[in-house]
């Protein structure tokens, strides 16, 4: 251990958006003890059609806020952003294993609950273009056969509060329908939007195939990485003193963020507004 965090700093989480609360809701599920520190990058969203380069100068700025708000932790709670500048955010930081992004842990469960098959990968148009989940897949198991298709129109369909119903449910079959999709073992959802829409996605398949909804394996994860390096919070929750709650900030606030971020998080959330790119 080469750090001199402790246990009762804050969890710092960030996403282009507030689609990110999925993972935050997965972590403070599992993790009631836990303060989070969430940044969704409202006025630079979506990333999913930004270049590598500018997300990367995004997230750098982000993971130094996050830092300077005295996190911990930093978990990265956004596919596209995890894939473009991950290592970025590690070096700038100097957080080592304290920066977790999405990616690696899916890949993980994967390859140790699906060697060898077919596995699907839905996301953003820039993660699918980064290849990054079939590379990692494929360096740890050479044999997967891993298929990806980039589905835009769920983030903003999600967004606008269009899941469980028929629009939504027509959409997300004609895009699993696609034959690159057949006689797939399990489908990674590659987008922190998408546990939303877990059960359409699980209905179109039935058991047949599993669907890795990666907030639940990125919030294990989380678990994990704070008991290696003893920083667990394990005070209760009534004997929480340190007096301060999870706070929210976003870059571009609106109201309809704050609406649509109970979807995300099951209750609105207070979202402040805070432009850490006006100097
Ligand atoms: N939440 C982002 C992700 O996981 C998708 C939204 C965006 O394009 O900004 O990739």
């Amino acid at each position: 251990m080469n750090h001199t965090f402790k246990a009762n700093q804050p969890i710092g989480i960030f996403d282009s958006g507030i689609g990110g609360l999925t993972v935050a809701r997965a972590i403070t599920k599992l993790l009631p003890n836990e303060q989070i520190i969430y940044f969704g990058d409202t006025a630079h969203m979506p990333y999913g059609e930004k270049s590598a380069e500018a997300i990367k100068h995004y997230s750098i700025k982000i993971a130094d806020f996050l830092k300077f708000k005295n996190c911990k932790m930093i978990v990265i709670a956004c596919n596209t952003a995890s894939a473009a500048a991950y290592r970025s955010v590690v070096k700038s930081t100097g957080m080592k294993d304290l920066v977790v992004n999405v990616i690696d842990p899916a890949v993980e469960y994967v390859v140790k609950n699906h060697f060898r098959q077919k596995v699907g990968v839905i996301a953003t148009k820039r993660t699918i273009s980064s290849n990054v989940y079939a590379k990692r897949i494929e360096a740890l198991d050479p044999v997967s056969d891993v298929v990806q298709l980039a589905t835009p129109l769920l983030a903003p369909m999600i967004e606008e509060g269009f899941y469980n119903n028929k629009i939504s449910q027509t959409i997300i079959n004609s895009y699993l329908s696609k034959s690159k999709l057949s006689k797939i073992d399990a489908l990674i959802l590659g987008c922190t939007h998408y546990p939303l829409i877990k059960t359409e996605i699980q209905k179109f398949y039935g058991k047949s195939v599993e669907i890795i909804d990666s907030s639940e394996i990125v919030a294990q994860h989380v678990k994990v990485v704070l008991e290696r390096n003893l920083l667990l919070n394990e005070l209760q929750p009534s004997r929480f003193t340190f007096g301060k709650k999870s706070q929210f900030f976003v870059s571009d606030f609106t109201q309809s963020f704050e609406e649509t971020s109970k979807i995300f998080f099951d209750e609105k959330v207070k979202l402040k507004q805070f432009n850490i790119w006006e100097e």
